[in-house]
């Protein structure tokens, strides 16, 4: 459900990375299926935002059926690689599946199970990590992953805005402290941004495409 005007969401998706064969047919699934990815105007965003930071390591928590990792995986170099976890493996054999027919050099890691587990089990620097797992773990999940943000490296966190119960009103008086309490889903995005907020080496901005995509990025 895009948060901006339809005709802005449109407008985005056409502005941005031009959609292969594959991606249309992911989009038609997800069309068919009611399954929420992050759409094409922030699929777009996600591969530009790999190539603007020079991506060579992404995490995904919450993978679905590799939409979001599909669009990643165009930005990345030969020798990069993509970590995508999903708790549903038929969706993760679906990704799979997808994932196969773009032919990617770089390599795909398909991990089962819980992403906040999988991702202790991973050493060394991610450019960019994606959090789309449930919206009240997003700060833990920023937690788990915080320190191996390479330097220049981005979170990308989706929902910021909307998805489920999520309020963005309900967010913004959190963190202006004009409230002190609402639905656990704003909560999770709420604590999410403040602890963006509270990392001095991280500066935060949104994206308000799709369902709204929180940026942190690492500065140092
Ligand atoms: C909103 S969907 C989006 C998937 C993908 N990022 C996309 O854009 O298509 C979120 C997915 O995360 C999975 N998920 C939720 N919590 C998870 C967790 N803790 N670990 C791994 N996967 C999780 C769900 O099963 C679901 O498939």
């Amino acid at each position: 459900m895009p948060t901006v005007p339809e005709w802005i969401e449109d407008y985005a998706t056409v502005v941005g990375p031009e959609p292969d064969d594959v991606i249309e047919e992911m989009d038609e699934y997800a069309d068919r299926e009611g399954f929420p990815t992050v759409g094409p105007a922030v699929g777009g965003w996600l591969e530009l935002l790999a190539r603007m930071v020079g991506a060579e390591r992404v995490f995904e928590f919450g993978s679905g059926y590799g939409y979001s990792a599909y669009w990643f995986a165009r930005a990345l170099p030969a020798d990069g690689e993509i970590v995508l976890t999903e708790v549903d493996r038929d969706e993760l054999d679906l990704a799979r599946e997808y994932l196969d027919r773009g032919d990617f050099e770089a390599t795909i890691q398909y991990e089962h199970g819980d992403a906040l587990d999988i991702v202790d089990t991973y050493d060394g620097l991610f450019d960019v990590a994606l959090i789309d797992n449930e919206k009240t773990r997003y700060r833990e999940a920023f937690e788990a992953i915080r320190e191996n943000i390479s330097p220049g490296g981005i979170v990308v966190a989706d929902n910021a805005i909307a998805g489920g119960s999520i309020d963005a009103d309900a967010v913004t008086d959190l963190l202006t402290g004009d409230s002190e309490s609402a639905d656990e889903m704003s909560e999770g995005i709420a604590t999410f941004i403040e602890a963006l907020h509270e990392e001095s080496d991280f500066e935060a901005s949104l994206l308000p495409v799709g369902e709204g995509v929180a940026v942190g990025h690492r500065t140092e």
